[in-house]
């Protein structure tokens, strides 16, 4: 099955498949993001919206989270519940092809980066989308070895995506133009940040 049309399948169950992820650990994911009140936050993948509300709240009503997921149905189920958020904009958009109405302060791809085909490409893409000083977070709620044998379970085009080791991801960042590269993975989470110059 192509990745599109499963994440597309995926919309209806999204909650349940992510209902073990609780606030204590999105708050350890805000905490090593550093947000702040008036960011503008691109939340690429963002799926049913698991972090709206949290980045929502964290930046309140002078920032902007621009929702983007390239599958319909994962977005029409994230504005279902959050579309009543004043700092929410939701965007149908592949990350290739990501434009925002403004450059932004932060960019974060929790569980989705993965699952872009050209990992450089959407990498230089999220880049061009940020200020100088810009952050990049990529994120994973679990620990990478469990994510990608449940991505082998799956099959299909899916079973390609494979999380790379930080130090794959690293060189990867660095190649693009990040520095200020800080990561680190347990049995829990995995976690890197970097910084557009
Ligand atoms: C595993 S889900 C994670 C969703 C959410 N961030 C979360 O943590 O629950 C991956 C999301 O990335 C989206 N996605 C995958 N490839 C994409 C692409 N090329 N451009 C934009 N979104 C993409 C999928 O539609 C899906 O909603």
């Amino acid at each position: 099955m192509d990745r599109f049309v499963f994440f597309e399948e995926q919309a209806k169950w999204w909650d349940e498949v992510i209902s073990d992820v609780g606030d204590e650990k999105i708050s350890m994911l805000l905490e090593n993001m550093s947000v702040f009140k008036g960011d503008k936050i691109a939340d690429i993948g963002t799926g049913t919206g698991l972090l709206i509300p949290y980045l929502s709240k964290a930046i309140g009503s002078s920032g902007m989270v621009y929702a983007l997921d390239f599958s319909p149905a994962m977005l029409r189920e994230a504005k279902n519940k959050f579309g009543y958020l004043k700092n929410i904009s939701f965007i149908c958009v592949d990350v290739m092809k990501v434009t925002l109405p403004c450059l932004v302060d932060m960019a974060i791809c929790n569980g989705c980066f993965p699952h872009f085909p050209d990992k450089i490409g959407a990498l230089k893409a999220i880049f061009d989308a940020l200020l100088p000083g810009g952050i990049l977070v990529i994120s994973h709620l679990s620990s990478r070895e469990e994510i990608n044998q449940k991505h082998l379970e799956i099959g299909g085009e899916i079973a390609r995506d494979l999380i790379p080791k930080l130090s794959e991801l690293e060189i990867m960042l660095r190649q693009v133009g990040f520095e200020s590269v800080v990561m680190f993975e347990d049995e829990d989470v995995y976690f890197s940040k970097a910084v557009k110059p």
